[in-house]
């Protein structure tokens, strides 16, 4: 089955530049993945187009309202196929590649909600969201981007997304472990040289000796990675 994403965001413009300029463009050609991007103001019902509104109880800034997603995720859903609702705020469960694996056995469509501005109604959360999810501990402007991270990760994990020489599998974080250093030609360059075991065509020392970078190099940079993996 294809992977499908449900995007609802005021910029759809976004979400189109990217996936048409990146790798995810062959994915979305070949029917490898499936992204459908919905204009959040389509499902305003004033003349306006309002999105967003002042907040209850006063403060800076506005909030986004709830009908609009609301009614989006109506529209969406009434179609009879099963969806997973994500909101994307710095509020949510840090995305990690954990996580895009579990996103990826989903038989579902993933819908992405990008929200805007200082906030969105609490109602929608209650009404019409399975997970909130932040990319990282800092505040963006949206959640487009946080969107684009997500459907990137999670879509090269799908066979066929990467090139037949590219893998998913040998990589950082698919072992728990940073990846161990890559070089190419030319074997010397300003007085650097490629470590000879690569050099050997010994595929068992090279094995050996790229376990035991990608554990040096986890322990050094990122030694939560392996204490996590031990607790595992
Ligand atoms: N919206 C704004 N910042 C965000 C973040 N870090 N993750 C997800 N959505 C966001």
């Amino acid at each position: 089955m294809a992977l499908g994403f449900d995007v609802i965001t005021i910029f759809p413009q976004i979400i189109h530049a990217y996936l048409k300029l990146s790798i995810l463009k062959k994915a979305t050609e070949g029917n490898l993945i499936d992204v459908k991007v919905y204009n959040l103001r389509d499902y305003t019902t004033d003349k306006h187009r309002m999105v967003d509104d002042y907040p209850y109880g006063g403060g800076p800034g506005m909030v986004m309202k709830v009908e609009p997603f609301y009614n989006a995720y109506n529209s969406l859903v009434s179609d009879g196929v099963d969806r997973f609702v994500v909101l994307l705020t710095p509020q949510g469960k840090t995305f990690n590649q954990e996580m895009a694996l579990e996103f990826r056995e989903r038989n579902e469509r993933i819908v992405l909600l990008c929200g805007r501005y200082e906030g969105i109604d609490e109602r929608v959360k209650e009404l019409i969201v399975d997970e909130e999810v932040s990319i990282g501990d800092y505040v963006l402007t949206g959640g487009e981007l946080p969107a684009l991270v997500i459907i990137d990760t999670v879509s090269r994990l799908m066979p066929d997304v990467l090139g037949d020489n590219e893998s998913s599998v040998d990589e950082t974080f698919s072992m728990g472990l940073l990846e161990y250093p890559q070089y190419t030609r030319p074997p010397e360059f300003m007085g650097l040289k490629v470590p000879d075991v690569l050099l050997s065509g010994n595929h068992n020392l090279i094995r050996q000796w790229r376990m035991k970078e990608a554990v040096r190099r986890t322990l050094k940079r990122r030694p939560d990675l392996l204490y996590k993996k031990t607790n595992n």
